[in-house]
């Protein structure tokens, strides 16, 4: 080992409490098992292929915005574009490439600008500041980010360090990314969203077929005694492990996503003034907040609505699935339809089986769309609301050091969702994948699915 940092990392390991541990270690195993060297140099090659492959795509994801667009935050927790490229690049540098015998920072400002919530790596700027940084520019980002992927190329091919140590933290970092890919967008979206010039992130995709939506059907489970959450070989979060049995009762879960007009008979039924529909602290945020319809809403009185999408403002259609509601507006309208929101063990055991695809990142759509005829959109579309708080599974142990600030902290005042999102990446996307955020949230594309106990 090189020096403390990478010390501590395989110390995580040791003691069996690291996020990425059960992978490392499983991984050596089989590698043992089956002869292998321990770094393959298919490996690196593979790892690297990845790396430059999300790289590549964050750039790409920002290359349609200004330098101006890119530094605006338009609230506390969005953050400017700029600020997410060099902040997915200092998670590199500080959790790969610090331990490295021969690391120099590419600035030392950068450590204290964008480190986002990492407290055992030292203090950080203010999120609600992030918008305030109009130095570093654009340009010296960039040459940042650069820098970085040339340092971490650099690492793979020469075959130096402990390949048990770098991987799972390279891997890290590349899952890390795309969760920043997601952010940039959902974030650009509701910066572009503030302008009353109604700008477009791109141009629109071309129009679909509108179809009418079937009746919405549910189908029945048998519940009893599952099995949830992630065990075995493969990068998942902490979060996910350890899998763990839980006993389900009889359900039905709602055969796709809620659909704008049907949310939209909610709000002709006064959904958003009767009390009785809403949880105290719902009631209470709609009223302060003067909410009435979902984000991105416009005209909420009036049969022609239109709704701001990454495309600028577009009609709004009647067969696509409700977006940007909170766990507030979900739990309502699902007590309106006679109906609830699914547990997350509902919704995994529901979809554990079921082939990870749908209208995700890579449709290039950005937008959600209406279901096809017997598809159940439980990927892509939009996240799906459960009325399950972020919380440990039984045998959680927390991960000691600063990576084990990524989930664990979090685990207070938020519900879990499900399924990734049309901005989500696939390859970031699996069953057992535990998203999460506060029940006033809106701004990620957050939508609906009915579930009812049978
Ligand atoms: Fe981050």
């Amino acid at each position: 080992m090189q020096n403390g940092a990478a010390v501590v990392f395989l110390r995580y390991e040791r003691s069996a409490r690291n996020p990425l541990e059960s992978y490392a270690r499983l991984r050596s195993e089989r590698d043992r098992a089956l002869g292998k060297e321990r770094a393959p140099q298919h490996a690196r090659q593979e790892l690297e292929r990845r790396l430059l492959h999300v790289r590549a795509v964050t750039e790409e994801l920002c290359a349609p915005l200004s330098p101006e667009d890119a530094a605006l935050q338009s609230m506390p927790l969005a953050s400017p574009a700029k600020w997410h490229l060099a902040h997915t690049s200092w998670f590199f540098e500080t959790f790969v490439l610090r331990a490295l015998p021969r690391f120099r920072a590419f600035s030392p400002d950068y450590a204290y600008l964008f480190n986002s919530y990492y407290e055992g790596v030292g203090p950080h700027l203010r999120r609600d500041a992030r918008g305030l940084l109009s130095r570093p520019p654009l340009s010296e980002v960039l040459e940042y980010r650069a820098s970085v992927t040339a340092q971490l190329v650099e690492l793979l091919q020469s075959g130096h360090g402990d390949w048990d140590v770098l991987a799972p933290r390279i891997e890290l970092g590349v899952h890390h990314e795309e969760q920043h890919q997601e952010l940039i967008l959902t974030d650009i979206k509701h910066l572009l969203a503030q302008s009353p010039l109604h700008p477009a992130y791109r141009p629109p995709a071309a129009p679909r077929p509108v179809r009418e939506l079937p009746p919405l059907r549910f189908v029945p489970h048998a519940g009893g005694l599952v099995t949830i959450g992630r065990a075995g070989d493969g990068l998942v979060y902490d979060n996910e492990r350890p899998e763990h049995r839980c006993f389900l009762e009889p359900y039905a879960l709602a055969e796709r996503l809620v659909s704008n007009a049907e949310y939209l008979e909610f709000i002709r039924d006064d959904g958003y003034r009767r009390p009785e529909l809403w949880l105290s602290d719902g009631y209470d945020w709609l009223q302060k907040q003067a909410i009435s319809q979902p984000l991105y809403w416009q005209d909420g009185a009036s049969e022609n609505r239109a709704a701001f999408t990454l495309s600028g403002l577009m009609p709004l259609s009647p067969s696509e699935p409700v977006c940007h509601v909170s766990y507030y507006e979900a739990d309502a309208y699902a007590r309106w339809a006679g109906a609830r929101l699914p547990s997350e063990a509902e919704w995994e055991h529901a979809a554990r089986d079921q082939p990870i695809r749908g209208n995700l990142l890579e449709s290039g759509e950005l937008h959600p769309r209406q279901a096809e005829p017997d598809e159940q959109q439980l990927f892509g579309d939009t996240w799906e609301w459960t009325r399950s708080a972020y919380a440990a599974y039984p045998g959680y142990v927390p991960p000691e050091g600063p990576l084990g600030e990524y989930n664990a902290k979090f685990m207070c005042n938020q519900q879990v969702l499900r399924g990734g999102s049309c901005v989500t990446p696939a390859a970031h996307i699996r069953v057992s994948y535990r998203n999460y955020f506060a029940p006033d949230a809106r701004w990620q594309f957050t939508g609906i699915r009915l579930a009812r106990d049978l």
